[in-house]
């Protein structure tokens, strides 16, 4: 199958949707899989030194929120001292899972996307926020990618789910179910929690690499809902992109998210195209709120 899209092609979509704004990244040096040199030599001190700050700033919200195999992979990949090169965490978690990663400009095309992770491969963005961005940044960035992806694909079965997901994703895309597959992604792999012996925890990396959300995410009584997943009712609910989640889905294993997309999703979407989509904060008649205001 060709995987190529243009860059003329991919930035006319993105000006498109976004009103003629551009992407910041480098798009000129790159190969047909939007794939470029992480040029680690070229990051300033300063960068390092946000980085640091960024990484202590996280990692100290982690303990007791986050899921036990996020700490215990990032502890080990060492990457406090400053922006990471890909290539040496590349090579370790290509000994644990077969994963390996990938340096790219920033947002790159659906369909080369869904190509990386069909290839256990993953997509880091090169470039750091602005210091200004500490708490907020549009795009994501390399500490987002890098801090709140990379971690849990050390884990078997989850790595093993991102690469279903990718090859999902391409299937999607000739099925029309694109609209619905992303609703999963966003809702398991940047905004999922996970029930453990110990309590509910997070593993989604968009709630992992956010200041506020990390501690939001858990809290008791906000306007939130926990519930747990459902495939299906997951692919039919809107998602917040300018705002903390209202809702959650609880996952009991990672197993649980490898198993529940193993089946031909395609008389799903044909199911789903006659029926209505859930606003974010919907609560259905049988759902139980799983973290009740004590
Ligand atoms: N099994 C799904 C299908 O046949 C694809 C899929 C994989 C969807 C992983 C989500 C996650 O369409
Ligand atoms: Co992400």
């Amino acid at each position: 199958m060709d995987t190529s899209v243009s860059n003329e092609d991919f930035l006319a979509t993105v000006a498109e949707k976004s009103n003629g704004a551009a992407l910041r990244g480098d798009y000129e040096h790159m190969d047909a899989h939007y794939v470029v040199q992480q040029n680690w030599d070229n990051y300033t001190e300063q960068e390092h030194e946000l980085w640091r700050k960024l990484y202590q700033r996280q990692s100290a919200l982690l303990p007791g929120r986050a899921c036990d195999e996020f700490i215990e992979a990032l502890a080990k990949m060492d990457i406090s001292a400053g922006i990471p090169v890909f290539e040496k965490t590349s090579k370790e978690l290509f000994a644990a899972t077969g994963w390996t990663i990938v340096a790219v400009p920033g947002l790159i095309p659906e369909l080369t996307f869904f190509d990386h992770l069909a290839n256990r491969r993953f997509p880091v963005t090169v470039w750091l926020r602005k210091p200004e961005e500490f708490n907020y940044i549009v795009e994501p960035d390399v500490f987002h990618d890098f801090f709140g992806h990379v971690p849990l694909l050390f884990n078997p079965v989850f790595a093993d789910y991102m690469q279903r997901y990718g090859q999902g994703g391409l299937k999607a895309m000739r099925l029309g179910g694109l609209d619905e597959l992303a609703r999963l992604y966003w809702y398991t792999v940047e905004f999922g929690l996970i029930n453990t012996p110990a309590g509910v925890r997070i593993y989604g990396a968009g709630i992992l690499s956010s200041g506020g959300e990390v501690e939001y995410c858990l809290t008791r009584g906000t306007k939130s809902r926990h519930i747990r997943l459902d495939i299906e009712r997951c692919l039919r609910t809107l998602y917040k992109i300018d705002s903390y989640q209202e809702t959650y889905f609880v996952i009991d294993s990672y197993q649980q998210l490898f198993d529940g997309t193993a089946p031909d999703f395609t008389p799903i979407y044909q199911k789903l195209k006659s029926m209505d989509v859930l606003t974010a904060n919907t609560l259905l008649a049988d759902e139980i709120e799983l973290l009740p205001a004590l």
